[in-house]
């Protein structure tokens, strides 16, 4: 049996002392033969890797997803086939804005990043608590950041930034209203709901693609915070609720739903179905429940686990898919791009990354090469042939029957830059605002107008048009709280 109890440098060797230095006498300075220090030293200065540059914020929990209903009518998504199918899955909570040492009961959007560790590879569905965002396109993602991160003088929040953006920028309108809302600050991890936000895809065996909207309903309940109930919490209490609860064995759990438009209704729906800033009414695509998710299992260990953790819309398995929605189509390149430099060309070996099934292909070597993406396949793929085409009969070549459907093009359309400023951006935000309660309405009118009145006077007034336009009631609401 191994012993565990003495301490070993990192190449595992016994340790003498870990108290004292190697010193030239009693008072003399230390000696070169420190190596054990130097090790120490070293390694402490290295322990930091980049923090996401959003979402630094958060908190992971493994657990399962059950499939209630078979869905091999719309995918052939090996997990979603037949019923009370379970898939291991990883799932990771954070804030956006603030670093990692910031505060959890912030007013701000939660992400919401799932991870299915499926028999033909990892299929992650990387969302926020809310269905949809603030932009509809990719190109304006670092500007908004920028505007809702830290001023770069002062280093300190400013909400003038964040309105000074949205004033520019409409399209904000339907976010803005759910993030002010009495959803903008929920109660725990477990008391909110979660949303894939974009339009994904399925595809099935007779090469028919639907357009699908995850929904991940809280079994929990919505229970939301104040600002000044928020105020009170202690800066980490979301991440111990969440810890304290599964080490009881109070399982947090969501229903999983989905809404499916065909590609037929796609093409006449009146909602542009790609646009991130709208939903799909229930009315008109209703939820249908496929599964439920449940978190069971906290991490061992935070930083392996739930810091190495690299989510990505795309890594996606055969029988999903992408779709047009261009804020998802520049998330497809943005993501696995930051793992390359956050962690490393080999994210995908560490075991939180790692899928749970064979990898075989012909990328070898890199940096921290510890052996291959997965259990299943040796030491850096061992002798394997590493180039393609190759006469071996036994070696991996591609599977054509797990093509996607090819995907038409618009009629007419043209390569050009579409400038989308002056789509319906508040229809839906003025939906939203007329199914709230007055309570609801008054908190929403208290927290736009609390951060509104330290912009400009043009701002201001730019923000006060869009409210109108969204509902007259919300625009003169927000203006006599203004000039309260
Ligand atoms: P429905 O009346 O069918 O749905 C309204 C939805 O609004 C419910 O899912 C409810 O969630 C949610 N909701 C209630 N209060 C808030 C709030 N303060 N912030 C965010 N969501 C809230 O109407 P429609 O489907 O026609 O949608 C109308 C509006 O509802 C949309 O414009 C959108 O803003 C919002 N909404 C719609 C969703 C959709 O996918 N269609 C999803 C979430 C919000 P719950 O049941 O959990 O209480
Ligand atoms: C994290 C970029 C939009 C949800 C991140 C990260 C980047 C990024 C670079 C850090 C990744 C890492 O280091 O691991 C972008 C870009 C976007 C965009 C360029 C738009 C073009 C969105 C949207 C959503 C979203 C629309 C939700 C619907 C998340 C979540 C995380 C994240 C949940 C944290 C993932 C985790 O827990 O590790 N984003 N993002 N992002 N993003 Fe986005």
């Amino acid at each position: 049996m191994t012993d565990n109890t003495y301490l070993t440098t990192a190449n595992g060797a016994p340790v003498p002392e870990d108290n004292n230095s190697i010193s030239a006498g009693e008072r003399g300075s230390l000696t070169f033969d420190n190596y054990r220090l130097f090790e120490k030293l070293a390694h402490f200065n290295r322990e930091r890797i980049p923090e996401r540059v959003v979402h630094a914020r958060g908190y992971g929990a493994h657990g399962t997803f059950t499939l209630t209903k078979d869905l091999s009518d719309l995918t052939i998504a090996k997990f979603m086939q037949g019923i009370d199918k379970k898939t291991d899955v990883f799932l990771r909570f954070s804030t956006v804005a603030g670093g990692q040492d910031s505060g959890d009961f912030v007013r701000d959007v939660r992400g919401f990043a799932l991870r299915f560790y499926t028999e033909e590879g990892n299929y992650d569905i990387v969302g926020n608590n809310t269905p949809v965002f603030f932009l509809r396109d990719p190109a304006k993602f670092p500007d908004f950041i920028h505007s809702q991160k830290k001023d770069p003088r002062t280093n300190l929040p400013d909400p003038a930034h964040h309105f000074e953006f949205w004033a520019s920028n409409p399209q904000s309108m339907h976010q803005i209203t759910t993030l002010m809302s009495d959803r903008g600050i929920p109660k725990s991890l477990r008391h909110m709901n979660g949303y894939g936000s974009h339009t994904l895809s399925m595809w099935n065996d007779k090469g028919e693609r639907v357009w699908v909207k995850w929904h991940f309903k809280t079994n929990q309940g919505i229970k939301t915070l104040t600002n000044e109930e928020a105020a009170k919490m202690p800066a980490d209490g979301m991440q111990s609720d969440l810890v304290k609860s599964i080490d009881r064995g109070d399982f947090p759990s969501w229903a999983v739903k989905i809404q499916v438009m065909t590609e037929e209704q796609s093409r006449n729906y009146q909602v542009n179905p790609f646009d991130l800033t709208k939903v799909w009414p229930h009315t008109d695509f209703p939820l249908m429940e496929i599964g439920q998710l449940e978190l069971n299992r906290n991490v061992d260990n935070y930083f392996a686990e739930t810091e190495q953790a690299a989510f990505s819309p795309s890594n996606m398995v055969p029988g999903v898919g992408a779709s047009p929605d261009k804020m998802l189509q520049g998330r497809l390149f943005a993501y696995a791009d930051a793992h390359r430099y956050r962690i490393g060309a080999n994210h995908q070996q560490l075991p939180v990354n790692r899928p749970q099934c064979p990898v075989h292909n012909y990328q070898r070597d890199g940096a921290m090469t510890h052996g291959s993406a997965c259990p299943f396949s040796g030491h850096n793929q061992n002798a394997n042939v590493n180039f393609y085409p190759n006469d071996r009969e036994q070696a991996p070549k591609p599977k054509p029957e797990v093509a996607e459907p090819p995907m038409p093009l618009e009629e007419n359309a043209w390569i050009k830059a579409y400038d989308t400023r002056d789509e319906d951006n508040y229809s839906q935000a003025g939906d939203l605002y007329r199914l709230m309660s007055e309570d609801q309405k008054r908190q929403l009118i208290g927290n736009i107008a609390g951060g509104l009145k330290q912009a400009t006077e043009s701002v201001q007034q730019r923000m006060i048009q869009h409210f109108t336009l969204c509902d007259a009631d919300y625009g003169q609401r927000i203006q006599a709280a203004l000039e309260s």
